[in-house]
């Protein structure tokens, strides 16, 4: 693992920012797998920064790693709102070229296939984007029994519903399944990235990279990948001892 500390979000978000542009720099077609959440809306404002400085992002590729069953795109809760909002209008990437799971198909062995096909298609992932739920999810990986391979949809957990609570009026309001990436699809990316901040953060991410490999924590599976980089500030490395990690 390549730990990346940083002093505060903001930091970590540039810090961030800074790595995926390096990766678009030296592949300008890149297929990024990005993510939603809190974590990463610092990330995509650097980014946006980044284009109007000169970053071109025209010949990008992006996968997303999840969305909400039964919200479509101009829903302002779906990941595909947040996706747009946050990033795509704000940047000269081909709208041809973002791919986000389709809420509002309920066919659900169909829409899992045709995103695994076009996860093939694309030639993999170059990078992919994460954050960590407090349960330990990457994407809506949630805990199990075992490591999930390709996409699916699945049922999510009481935490994670009332995680996602604050983006909605009521928690009744929010979705309970989704269509999310295997942990198959995020192994085999060629590089991960993970932020992580605050210090609610802390005590899973201790978890998931002192502890076992389960996937009772998902995100622990992450310790076996060949290139992962974990951006994270003080307050959530701060179960970390940074002698004995490597
Ligand atoms: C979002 C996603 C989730 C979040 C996780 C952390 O696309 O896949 O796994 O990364 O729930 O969420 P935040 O960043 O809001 O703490």
């Amino acid at each position: 693992m390549n730990l990346i500390p940083a002093t505060n979000y903001d930091e970590a978000s540039k810090k961030a920012a800074e790595f995926i542009a390096v990766q678009i720099k030296g592949k300008s077609d890149s297929v990024l797998g990005l993510a939603t959440g809190g974590s990463p809306v610092g990330i995509y404002e650097r980014l946006v920064d980044a284009y109007r400085a000169g970053l071109d992002f025209s010949q990008v590729r992006t996968v997303n790693l999840d969305e909400y069953v039964g919200l479509a795109s101009d829903h302002p809760q779906s990941y595909a709102y947040y996706m747009h909002t946050n990033l795509f209008r704000h940047i000269n990437i081909s709208l041809d070229n973002v791919h986000i799971p389709d809420g509002t198909d309920r066919n659900i062995q169909q829409q899992c296939a045709s995103y695994d096909r076009l996860i093939g298609e694309l030639g993999g992932i170059d990078l992919q984007l994460l954050g960590i739920g407090h349960n330990g999810h990457i994407g809506f990986n949630e805990p199990s029994t075992e490591f999930t391979k390709g996409t699916h949809c699945v049922d999510l957990t009481q935490t994670t519903i009332e995680a996602n609570a604050r983006y909605f009026e009521r928690e009744t309001d929010v979705p309970v399944k989704a269509y999310t990436m295997g942990i198959l699809h995020i192994m085999q990316a060629k590089k991960v990235l993970m932020i992580a901040c605050g210090s609610d953060k802390a005590r899973i991410l201790h978890r998931a990279f002192y502890g076992p490999v389960t996937p009772e924590v998902p995100a622990s599976i992450l310790q076996f990948h060949p290139n992962f980089t974990l951006i994270a500030d003080n307050q959530a490395l701060q179960y970390f001892n940074k002698n004995t990690l490597n």
